[in-house]
């Protein structure tokens, strides 16, 4: 069986960058024959990025009942939170061990944050560098490999990650006797990116993103903001250079995109694109957005799910870890 896993970082509302980039395919993924899912909630992964508990314990609700009411089918997926698998943190300080640190040194989210500092002229250029940030992509790793992933559907920024991912499985493989499995990123070409409000990748930190389940009236308001160019209706419009036009295009079917292709060109004035893309989308949200409010409303079911997919996983994880132990020399506990 391929085995499929993603993550999401609890470090915000769930947008529709996550759902078309991950959670869509993930989830199409799962429904296949001959696929054994795991999906989780990287809560580790994200007091590197907030320090505000609130902030993390309501992106772990919201991103639980996202999944969920996407129809996700708990019987047939693993679904669970990173921080109720110990054995995944104890990978990571043996993936540490493993990992070259130069490897480290060339991913992007800390060459980012060095040359913010750099470009603010700050003396040292690691301020505010937290050992979190730089071995993010280790504990990424260990997610991966503990459930010997093959697949990992994700969005383009996460590609880089998974290379490392592989990278450190080799390692592993090679020092020790263990198989790993390599993991292998799946990124849909046309949904790798969904822009933003402002143009920008849709992101949390840039706050620019649309939530997946935002209330009607949000959702029509934050489409009417997002940014368009200065064209009057009755001028023809570039489709390929427009985010409204790719988020339309990240949800309808290919007979749809092309015939709103035409509107483009023939040049249908903002106002109007703007408010059949929030027509398309409320129509294909609304369902599955109630059931996500009547989640949000029941956190003692959520929490009897995700405690139940912790025991699933931990039965694989916790084998599989002796197995490691065992590889690397440290006595198993019996
Ligand atoms: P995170 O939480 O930033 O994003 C979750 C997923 O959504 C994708 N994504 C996007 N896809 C298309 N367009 C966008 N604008 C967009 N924004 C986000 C991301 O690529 C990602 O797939 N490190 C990961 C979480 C993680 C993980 C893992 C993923 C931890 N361990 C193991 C896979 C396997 C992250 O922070 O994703």
């Amino acid at each position: 069986k391929t085995r499929v896993l993603t993550g999401i970082t609890t470090s915000g509302t769930p947008h529709l960058g996550n759902y078309v980039g991950a959670i869509r395919p993930a989830i199409e993924d799962s429904r296949k024959e001959n696929v054994e899912s795991f999906f989780f909630l990287a809560d580790y992964h994200s007091i590197i990025k907030t320090r505000d508990p609130i902030r993390v314990h309501q992106s772990t609700r919201e991103i639980a009942a996202t999944w969920l009411a996407l129809g996700l089918d708990v019987d047939r997926v693993t679904f669970y939170r990173q921080s109720d698998i110990p054995e995944i943190t104890e990978l990571c300080w043996i993936l540490n061990c493993m990992t070259a640190k130069g490897l480290m040194n060339r991913a992007h989210a800390y060459k980012a944050a060095v040359q913010q500092n750099i470009d603010d002229e700050e003396a040292d250029p690691d301020k505010g560098i937290t050992m979190g940030l730089f071995s993010y992509p280790v504990l990424m790793a260990a997610d991966i490999l503990m459930f010997n992933a093959h697949r990992v559907p994700v969005g383009r920024d996460q590609i880089q990650h998974l290379e490392m991912a592989r990278d450190i499985a080799a390692r592993m493989n090679h020092h020790y006797k263990l198989k790993f499995a390599l993991p292998e990123a799946v990124v849909d070409e046309n949904t790798a990116v969904l822009n933003g409000l402002d143009g920008r990748k849709m992101s949390k930190s840039y706050d620019n993103i649309i939530p997946l389940f935002a209330p009607e009236k949000k959702l029509r308001k934050l489409i009417m903001k997002i940014k368009t160019n200065c064209l009057e209706p009755g001028e023809p419009k570039d489709p390929d250079t427009c985010t409204l036009f790719q988020i339309f295009s990240a949800f309808a079917a290919p007979s749809e995109v092309e015939e709103k292709r035409q509107q483009y060109y023939n040049g249908a004035g903002w106002g109007e694109l703007k408010q059949a893309l929030f027509e398309y989308l409320n129509e294909q949200l609304q369902g599955p957005r109630e059931r996500y409010e009547a989640l949000m409303d029941d956190p003692q079911y959520v929490e009897t799910v995700l405690k139940a997919g912790a025991e699933k996983a931990r039965a694989e994880a916790k084998p599989f870890l002796q197995k490691i132990r065992h590889g690397i020399g440290i006595r198993p506990i019996e």
